[in-house]
């Protein structure tokens, strides 16, 4: 099995084969969780800890439903972003939580790196779900699975990531992930939002939609992070829904059968309409929930597996 990871910190470190590993091993999930028993043994006995230092409904939920759904001690720590500063504080709570012999801990940080920092304090498995304007590895996971699902590959494919780049971990997991298959990413938004040192990451920028969306597999819209802007970065949100959000109109340039994502929580009438998220013949944001649970299990099967082996090879040292 290809997947050397002892953490999911990020798309970063991953090889393609890696990847291809973990959509696979999603796959499966995917069947189980249409079944009416939903459970595996895959994490019986070991214990996942999530812990949220920032607001979250759909990435929390799916890590505890894969958690539990795997056999796991699940524990959700109540976070509140505003009692929680960086540095000593962090650490602490890392060490608190490894003396309860964690196997698996779930963290969501504001402050990129974070996840890092804590996964180097700690002798379990950490999954990054989300870490300021960083990493989101699992989302982009998901993302791809919605999209080899929908398009039959994950190679080749013109993908337009549209809207706040600037401020979006899900962008960045995204378009290194699609850059690592081979696809050709697309960021579309206005010049305050997408910075030009993107280019580095080999996409190509637009600030049109018309042009950006043209003949594209894939539109991939992003929310407005506003809890990341210090100051202003559009006129209005009339005028963003205007010239970036997402309407049929600007949708008409782009494949017939192009695929619209959302990684949630959306915000109809600024980034994108209604009708066209609601859209099931385009919209495919409802697989992308039901994809995320899986391929968190799957994430979770794959480094449980991983640490068990580190833990049985070090058990042998020892002897
Ligand atoms: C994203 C996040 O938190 O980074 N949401 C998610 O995980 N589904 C995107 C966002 O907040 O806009």
């Amino acid at each position: 099995m290809a997947f050397r990871q002892k953490h999911l910190l990020g798309i970063e470190p991953l090889h393609p084969d890696e990847i291809t590993t973990v959509l696979d091993v999603a796959e499966r999930y995917v069947d189980l969780n249409r079944q009416a028993n939903k459970h595996s043994d895959a994490l019986k006995g070991l214990t996942q800890i999530n812990m949220f230092f920032e607001n979250s409904t759909r990435t929390q939920s799916s890590f505890e439903l894969a958690g539990k759904r795997l056999g796991a001690d699940v524990m959700n720590m109540a976070m509140q972003a505003s009692s929680i500063k960086k540095g000593e504080t962090l650490i602490d709570t890392a060490l608190t939580l490894n003396a309860m012999h964690p196997d698996l801990l779930v963290v969501r940080h504001p402050h990129s790196g974070a996840v890092d920092l804590l996964a180097q304090k700690v002798n379990c498995a950490v999954l990054n779900a989300g870490d300021g304007k960083h990493e989101h590895p699992t989302q982009a996971l998901l993302d791809a699975l919605t999209i080899r699902r929908a398009k039959g590959r994950l190679h080749r494919l013109n993908i337009a990531i549209c809207g706040d780049i600037a401020h979006s971990r899900v962008a960045r997991s995204n378009l290194m992930l699609l850059g690592k298959m081979e696809n050709r990413v697309r960021l579309v938004g206005p010049p305050t939002l997408v910075p030009q040192q993107f280019k580095e990451f080999g996409c190509e920028i637009y600030d049109d939609m018309a042009e950006g969306l043209k003949d594209v597999d894939v539109v991939m819209m992003l929310r407005l992070q506003k809890e990341r802007m210090d100051g202003g970065f559009i006129p209005s949100e009339r005028e963003y829904f205007y010239r970036y959000g997402l309407d049929a109109d600007k949708l008409a340039h782009a494949k017939p059968d192009a695929i619209v994502m959302h990684p949630g929580p959306m915000n109809r009438g600024v980034e994108i309409d209604g009708t066209i998220a609601d859209d099931i013949n385009r919209s495919v944001i409802q697989e992308q929930v039901e994809m995320g649970v899986a391929v968190r299990m799957a994430a979770m099967d794959l480094l449980a597996r991983n640490l068990k082996s580190a833990r049985e090879a070090d058990a042998g040292v020892m002897v």
